[in-house]
């Protein structure tokens, strides 16, 4: 179809196209509603979120003066033309919506009776989300190639609502690693160098009534201090990896020396992935170690990190009791956050008995 040859038809694209140029996140969605309401003369035009059972969280939204949907709404799907939007990739009720939907109160409100949807997919096909247009002046009748439009732009709607599910499940991790890094702070160095002074308080006082006393005090002291500093190096080395400024193999290389469960590192690539990829394998290589070592009674663990054109694969696996689950605890999770947060994937295989696997497809240059 030449753009020449209908050139009303093909006005939707290009005025889509022109009024989302440049705006990216939230303001992005903002921009597509307010082209979409405009260009199809629509009283409302939005984009919502799936979110908890059965319902959709309102992301963006452009009303005629007088129609409100407020942007963070949540809005029950049962009995809407939106519930029905997310099992069909386009809806169109051109009239009639109000008595196809008698129980939707919205439309009933704003006497709208034409409906158009198109579902928002994330990468692996699964809707969660969708735009709809709503209007009360009916037929809402878009041609062919406004709807290859509208199919279009769901497409890029659907990669930004990925994008910022992305970003909370990173957001949630981090909060979470902070929320351990603190609870260990407490539990940890801190009682112990409470500990500490209160011993080297004791020992102050003794000293002189006590010589013997206040030695033994001091030689709990000193054991307490070793203790601190040594948890202290642990909690260093999560946070900002040692050797990792060299490269991975030498800050693989010191994780397996300290570890107790033997680490055999069967491949590594000759050219150095970016810094956040090599992070994230040291982030794999050392849960998978501390998971192996705590929970999977394993014998060994065994990394190959490999390197194509446009992928970096990275298997780790044990030889232990297998049966991870991600939703009992948080390390898993978070791994999956920030592989994900990088445009990546993991897979985790944990068949009981059999060991457990994590395979990470990351691309090597984000
Ligand atoms: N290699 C493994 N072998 C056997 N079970 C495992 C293994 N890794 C994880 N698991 C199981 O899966 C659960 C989730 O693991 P995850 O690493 O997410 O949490 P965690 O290790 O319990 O705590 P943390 O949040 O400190 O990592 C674990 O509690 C454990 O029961
Ligand atoms: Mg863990």
């Amino acid at each position: 179809m030449s753009i020449a040859a209908h050139p009303v038809e093909s006005s939707l694209l290009t005025r889509l196209a022109t009024g989302t140029a440049g705006a990216v996140g939230k303001e992005f969605l903002r921009c597509l509603v307010t082209e979409l309401a405009g260009a199809l003369d629509a009283d409302m035009a939005f984009v919502a979120e799936r979110c908890g059972d059965g319902e959709a969280c309102t992301l963006a939204s452009f009303g005629k003066p007088g129609v409100e949907l407020r942007e963070g709404q949540v809005f029950t799907l049962a009995g809407t033309p939106c519930e029905d939007a997310y099992t069909h990739d386009l809806l169109l009720v051109s009239r009639g919506a109000r008595l196809r939907y008698p129980e939707d109160a919205f439309l009933r409100r704003y006497a709208l009776d034409g409906y158009l949807a198109v579902a928002l997919r994330d990468g692996r096909g699964e809707a969660i989300g969708h735009i709809g247009v709503i209007s009360a002046r009916t037929p809402l009748d878009p041609a062919p190639s406004e709807l290859q439009a509208l199919r279009i732009f769901a497409a890029r709607a659907g990669a930004e609502l990925e994008r910022r599910r992305h970003e909370v499940a990173l957001l949630r991790a981090a909060d979470e690693e902070r929320r351990r890094i603190g609870r260990d702070l407490h539990d940890g160095a801190q009682q112990r160098l409470v500990v500490l002074g209160q011993a080297l308080d004791l020992a102050l006082r003794e000293l002189e009534a006590d010589p013997g006393r206040a030695v033994a005090r001091l030689s709990a002291a000193r054991e307490q201090a070793v203790i601190a500093g040594r948890e202290l190096r642990e909690l260093a080395q999560g946070l900002h990896p040692v050797g990792l400024e060299r490269g991975l193999r030498p800050a693989l290389s010191a994780l397996a020396v300290q570890s107790p469960l033997p680490v055999r590192i069967e491949a590594l690539p000759d050219e150095r992935p970016s810094a956040v990829i090599e992070a994230t394998v040291w982030f794999l290589v050392s849960e998978a170690l501390t998971n192996a070592i705590k929970h999977a009674a394993a014998t060994e663990l065994r990394v190959r990190v490999t390197a194509s054109d446009d992928e970096l694969l990275v298997a780790v696996a044990d030889n232990g009791a297998g049966g991870a689950c991600p939703s009992r605890g948080t390390g898993l999770q978070g791994l999956r956050a920030r592989v994900e947060a990088l445009g990546g994937t993991l897979a985790i295989h944990s068949p009981r008995g059999a060991g457990t696997a994590l395979t990470a497809r990351l691309r090597p240059r984000p």
